[in-house]
């Protein structure tokens, strides 16, 4: 067989300025998806940064800057992509609010929290969807960054805003999937494990260094973190032709991590 063919000529990647949406755009920049708009919300720097990386590799970035959060954002980001490109082929919600604005434990969250995480990434799919697909044709691609177990499992903390708003958008995908897939669009979600170069890297190197060490000791079967560049082969698998039949599915992007079992000690699961 063939490798893979991405026909896909126009995307849309939010929060594309750094970390995983950086990772996404370089990916498919290099499959020969090279009118890209590149959003940011508030670090221009970062995104300029992704931009000239983008045009070196010969692509054609446009700029745009919008809070997912506000649905006139969302419409003018969605305008200002029309009035660049015309068309879309794949948008890819990625945008995720800074800690502050929704990192807390459930009996610290106020509604300011609850509604950050949820307007993010539920609401943000449901009306970022909307204004893409009727920009796009047959063939085209919705994608969302997800963090699956955060949505089914409670065990981290602070994620009780995200998780549920994460878990609120995987089934919003699905319905998506079902109402689109007559018109040849797909709807899936990409789940990465904790990824290097995102933003872990903001937050004191302690914390990376403990997931670096957890990822060697075996609760990551490949032995290290997901990287940006994981995420955005994943989300160019999923672009390409021989990926049409695939949709309303999570895909986890995480060496493994995420067949890993509290019931059984690790040297168990390692088989060592
Ligand atoms: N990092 C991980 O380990 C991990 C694991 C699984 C899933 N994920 C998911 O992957 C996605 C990206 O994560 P990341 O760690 O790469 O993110 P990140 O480095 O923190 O970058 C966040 C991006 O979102 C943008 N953004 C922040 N608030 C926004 C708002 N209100 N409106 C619009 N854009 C906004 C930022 O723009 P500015 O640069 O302008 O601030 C930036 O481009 C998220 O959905 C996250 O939940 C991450």
């Amino acid at each position: 067989m063939a490798g893979i063919e991405v026909k896909a000529r126009t995307a849309l990647i939010t929060g594309s300025s750094r970390g995983i949406g950086r990772g996404i755009a370089l990916k498919i920049a290099g499959c020969g998806v090279m009118r890209l708009g590149v959003h940011y919300q508030k670090n221009r720097e970062a995104a300029e940064e992704t931009a000239r990386l983008l045009r070196e590799r010969g692509a054609e970035p446009v700029l745009i800057q919008a809070d997912v959060t506000k649905p006139e954002d969302i419409s003018r980001m969605f305008a200002e992509m029309r009035a660049a490109f015309g068309s879309l082929d794949i948008f890819v919600a990625n945008a995720r609010p800074d800690v502050q604005h929704f990192y807390q434990p459930v009996f610290d969250l106020t509604a300011e929290h609850w509604r950050a995480a949820m307007d993010s990434q539920a609401t943000a799919l449901l009306l970022g969807a909307r204004e893409a697909v009727g920009m796009m044709g047959h063939g085209g691609r919705i994608i969302a960054v997800t963090y699956a177990p955060g949505g089914k499992t409670g065990s981290w903390r602070s994620w009780a805003a995200m998780g549920p708003a994460k878990a609120a958008m995987e089934a919003l995908l699905r319905y998506l999937a079902w109402d689109l897939a007559g018109r040849g669009i797909t709807a899936n979600a990409v789940s990465p494990g904790a990824t290097d170069d995102s933003v872990f890297s903001t937050l004191p190197s302690a914390v990376l260094e403990a997931l670096r060490g957890w990822a060697g000791a075996g609760w990551v079967p490949m032995g290290r973190l997901t990287t940006p560049a994981d995420v955005g082969d994943a989300v160019a698998l999923l672009c390409s032709e021989q990926a049409g039949f695939i949709t309303g599915q999570t895909l986890y992007v995480d060496g493994g991590a995420s067949l890993a079992s509290a019931d059984f000690p690790m040297e168990f699961q390692r088989g060592t």
